[in-house]
């Protein structure tokens, strides 16, 4: 039994109220995403919430991460910084995720981290400003250096006196890299493949009941281009944005996809049953029966909202994946074999998963504005997904769409759709990104202005400033409201929040600092203020009186 499972049964015990919903795997990482019983937070325990005020943080332009009263940060790891004698942590730091390796103790676990994409500027000393084509430009050596840093990074961390600091030269620190082979978990193989070379555009994630990370390969197509098919299904190559194609001949089809990552010896597969396209991230819910729940968006432009559910206990191959139809509140299946508008436009089954976006406009699946983060309600149930922007639509600063699933069941294929909350001036954000929950049900948001749009005064975004994370209370005075809590650096993005196991540590991701940096002469920040003075993406840790407040079970509970 878990450390917080533990805590969390006894103080349930203590109130004699019902059965608790949410999975061990969860609570285990801190971070629930699953429903509890509403009963369990009652007065007596949020009472102490009723009067507590939350001190926001103006909008700000500055270059630094700024926080609000009752927080603090202190830096886990940057790019570049040594994990071993072999290897480095890898650029554009997104998604996060800790688990402990004694479940007893929550301040001593591994760190997942995702490594987006990579700035030339910075890591293979490109400035593509200074080329007319790019990508004809870049050496073997640099696309290797582009290669190795994307991917993912798993580092020991351990919490002392309050600082969490990487254990240098763990046995299980390793790099997951655009080189590292990885197997497909699918029978057919793709492209003539079983095993495929590396991962790359590693965006979010998410974790499953076993304890073993997701992390999503979102805009692949920028590595290795895309596959394009005319009227004829005659195809054509799209060139990609880092022309590492131009070096390295891999498939388009062995990217877009959901990779499973093993935190004890690194070994991953990509699962095909789960579709392929922009996956920001992929949430999953364990069903009574052990069958698993899978949510996965796919961020552009008018694509879609995906669920995989499983026929088989554990799962993420035997099953069936739906697209949303949020006008009518269907799911509708992607499954070749009993959709005859299937069966005549694809050959079988794995060329429906492969081109998942043209199969499920073929089925009248809802276009939504880029869905980006999805996370389960605790307390409801509800299922939230940002909806970031859809500029082409005039959607300048997003939404956050909830999913009501038929009876609360999450293999229901029916399900009521609506908007729980409009980014705008009048709640104070745009273009939200990642979510989390904490212990206690408030909801953590990050934003996403992008950094050619933010502080512009042509642009609409202006009054945001720099991207923020912010926090809608559930209780108190401010519940429902959204707070901004820090301020992003120059040009950055917060991404991967992430609550440590004893619900008093939120790690967060520092993306792309002085990403609009023209030249290494002109840098736009210099965040963390390193001695070189180059901006770095960074993973942070932040703690403080605001975060045990907040988390109002966790605080009772102790
Ligand atoms: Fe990589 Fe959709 O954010
Ligand atoms: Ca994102
Ligand atoms: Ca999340
Ligand atoms: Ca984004």
């Amino acid at each position: 039994m878990s450390y917080n499972r533990r805590k969390f049964i006894s103080f349930l015990g203590k109130t004699s109220i019902g059965a608790v919903l949410t999975p061990q795997f969860l609570i285990n990482c801190g971070n629930i995403t699953t429903p509890v019983l509403k009963e369990t937070i009652t007065e007596k325990k949020t009472g102490k919430l009723k009067n507590f005020v939350l001190e926001p943080i103006q909008a700000s332009d500055a270059d630094d991460l700024l926080l609000t009263k009752g927080l603090n940060y202190h830096t886990i790891i940057k790019w570049g910084d040594n994990i071993n004698n072999a290897d480095t942590f890898g650029f554009n730091n997104d998604f996060t995720c800790f688990l402990p390796l004694d479940e007893n103790n929550p301040k001593d676990g591994l760190l997942w981290v995702n490594h987006e994409y990579v700035n030339p500027l910075f890591v293979s000393d490109f400035n593509y400003r200074n080329y007319k084509n790019p990508k004809q430009h870049r050496t073997k050596e640099q696309v290797d250096k582009e290669m190795y840093n994307v991917g993912g990074s798993i580092v020991r961390i351990r919490e002392e006196s309050g600082v969490w600091k990487v254990v240098e030269n763990d046995p299980h620190n390793r790099r997951i890299t655009g080189n590292t082979e990885i197997k497909l978990n699918w029978d057919t193989p793709i492209k003539g493949k079983t095993s495929v070379i590396g991962t790359n555009s590693n965006c979010s994630g998410g974790i499953t009941p076993w304890k073993t990370f997701l992390t999503c390969e979102e805009n692949y197509d920028s590595c290795f281009g895309e596959t394009e098919y005319d009227e004829k299904d005659n195809t054509t190559h799209k060139p990609s944005k880092y022309g590492w194609e131009n070096f390295y001949n891999y498939p388009p089809e062995h990217y877009g996809w959901v990779v499973e990552v093993n935190p004890k010896d690194g070994t991953s597969q990509k699962h095909i049953a789960l579709g392929r396209f922009a996956h920001e991230c992929c949430t999953l819910y364990e069903l009574e029966d052990k069958r698993v729940v899978a949510y996965t968006g796919d961020d552009s432009n008018n694509e879609h909202l995906y669920k995989f559910i499983s026929s088989k206990p554990g799962s993420l191959k035997e099953g069936t994946l739906y697209v949303a139809d949020t006008i009518n509140g269907k799911w509708l299946a992607l499954d070749w074999e009993n959709q005859p508008i299937l069966k005549e436009k694809f050959t079988d089954q794995t060329e429906v998963l492969i081109r998942s976006r043209e199969a499920a406009k073929l089925l009248g699946a809802t276009e939504l504005n880029r869905p980006e983060d999805i996370e389960i309600d605790p307390i409801t149930g509800n299922v939230f997904i940002s909806l970031t922007n859809n500029k082409v639509k005039n959607d300048w600063h997003g939404s956050i769409l909830k999913i009501e699933e038929n009876n609360g069941a999450y293999d229901a294929l029916t399900f009521k759709a609506s908007t729980y909350i409009a980014g705008g001036e009048e709640n104070g954000f745009s273009c939200p990104d990642n979510l989390a929950f904490d212990i206690a049900g408030n909801l953590w948001m990050t934003s996403d202005m992008s950094g050619n749009a933010m502080n512009k005064d042509d642009k609409p975004y202006m009054p945001f400033k720099n991207n923020s994370l912010f926090v809608i209370p559930r209780y108190g005075k401010d519940s429902g409201k959204v707070i901004r809590v820090a301020s992003a650096p120059k040009d950055a993005e917060f991404t991967g929040p992430w609550f440590s196991p004893d619900g008093k540590t939120l790690f967060l991701s520092i993306q792309h600092p002085g990403e609009q940096s023209k030249d290494l002469n002109n840098l736009t920040s210099k965040w963390p203020f390193d001695n070189d003075n180059i901006p770095k993406p960074a993973v942070v840790a932040i703690t403080g009186t605001l975060i045990e407040k907040m988390n109002v079970l966790n605080k009772i509970e102790s």
